[in-house]
């Protein structure tokens, strides 16, 4: 199996955003056999393109879930990627939505590891961006699960998806992500496809970030397409001094995101309050700072929250920069995953 080797050179790391790059010149992958009831080793194939069946589950009935997770080089040159038994449990419950059989915990980072190569220098503050993607793969026309699926591991060098300006959202109204009961908790792709036409819509009328609320009664906070939502309120606690308090969205219709359940810990580290529970559409006037956070985002400080048939719109930062919880929680999360700092949690896993 081939392990990480120098980085590759005249690489403008901080300049890659999520672009795909053919820096990458293969995928790891494994498969599974419901007569066997195993997964084979894990292996490296010298090819981005997959051979699938075209009538496999995957293609027409959309039996697919994915993960992101990543991965950074430290200081002293280790290899280092965050979380990801939480991914591989993540993965574990997307795929139980749509019928595929568990990818065992250990047997998903053995694949993650393998697929860890070409890694950025620590100083360009640059990841790897590694996507696991687990799928139906047999010839199969029937509504029933069939008999063969693959799990395919992908990296690539990225350095954030959404930059680290302040960005403005508005409120999806045309479309709702979730359906009460549906799969909105899962990571399938099913979740992702349909708001991309309205993500394209929302970013020409100038919003880069969309949100969406639940969709039985527009009452409450779901996350925003791309990642998850937090939002800062600071309280005034007896004898005046102020008190930070962390708001994180509790819903059956949003992906555990590893973002905040980090961000959750950091906070309650650093003595700010953590809420994690039912966010009302009306706290957003609340608010002092919003983020999205996750894997691909990062923290992306939110400018302003536009709702076009309610006419509201709330401002949350006219600064260029993002506000001091977020440059803080920023701060605490990327040294952490990039070694820089005591993992007393025991988050990052060395390849
Ligand atoms: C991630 O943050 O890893 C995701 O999978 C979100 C995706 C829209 C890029």
């Amino acid at each position: 199996m081939t392990f990480p080797t120098a980085p590759a050179p005249d690489v403008e790391w901080t300049k890659l955003g999520l672009a795909v790059t053919d820096m990458v010149n293969g995928h790891i992958e494994s498969t599974y056999s419901v007569e066997e009831g195993k997964w084979t080793a894990p292996k490296f194939i010298e090819d981005p393109y997959l051979r699938v069946h075209g009538l496999s589950t995957a293609l027409n009935y959309g039996q697919q879930v994915y993960e992101g997770l990543k991965a950074y080089r430290t200081q002293s040159g280790k290899i280092q990627i965050f979380r990801p038994a939480f991914h591989a449990a993540r993965m574990q419950h997307s795929a139980d939505v749509v019928s595929i059989p568990p990818v065992p915990i250990d047997h998903f980072i053995a694949a993650v590891n393998a697929a860890v190569v070409g890694f950025p220098p620590y100083e360009s503050g640059a990841a790897l961006y590694i996507r696991p993607v687990l799928f139906g793969s047999s010839g199969h026309l029937a509504l029933t699960p069939p008999s063969e699926y693959t799990l395919c591991v992908y990296v690539q060098p990225f350095s954030s998806y959404h930059g680290t300006a302040p960005l403005p959202a508005v409120t999806l109204e045309e479309f709702d992500r979730a359906a009460p009961k549906g799969t909105g908790h899962a990571k399938i792709g099913g979740n992702y496809a349909p708001v991309m036409k309205w993500s394209k819509h929302a970013m020409k009328a100038g919003f880069p970030m969309t949100l969406h609320l639940d969709s039985k009664t527009g009452e409450d906070i779901d996350e925003f397409s791309t990642s998850g939502f937090m939002g800062v309120k600071i309280t005034q606690q007896e004898g005046g001094a102020e008190q930070v308090v962390l708001v994180v969205p509790k819903s059956d219709n949003i992906i555990n995101s590893v973002t905040s359940d980090s961000l959750m810990a950091i906070g309650k580290g650093l003595d700010y309050q953590v809420e994690h529970r039912t966010v009302k559409y009306a706290e957003l006037s609340t608010f002092s700072e919003v983020m999205a956070v996750g894997t691909a985002a990062c923290l992306v400080p939110i400018r302003s929250i536009t709702h076009q048939s309610r006419g509201d719109y709330f401002v949350y930062t006219t600064e260029g920069a993002a506000g001091p919880v977020c440059q803080k929680l920023y701060a605490e999360l990327t040294s952490l995953q990039r070694g820089d700092r005591e993992d007393s949690l025991k988050w990052c896993h060395e390849v």
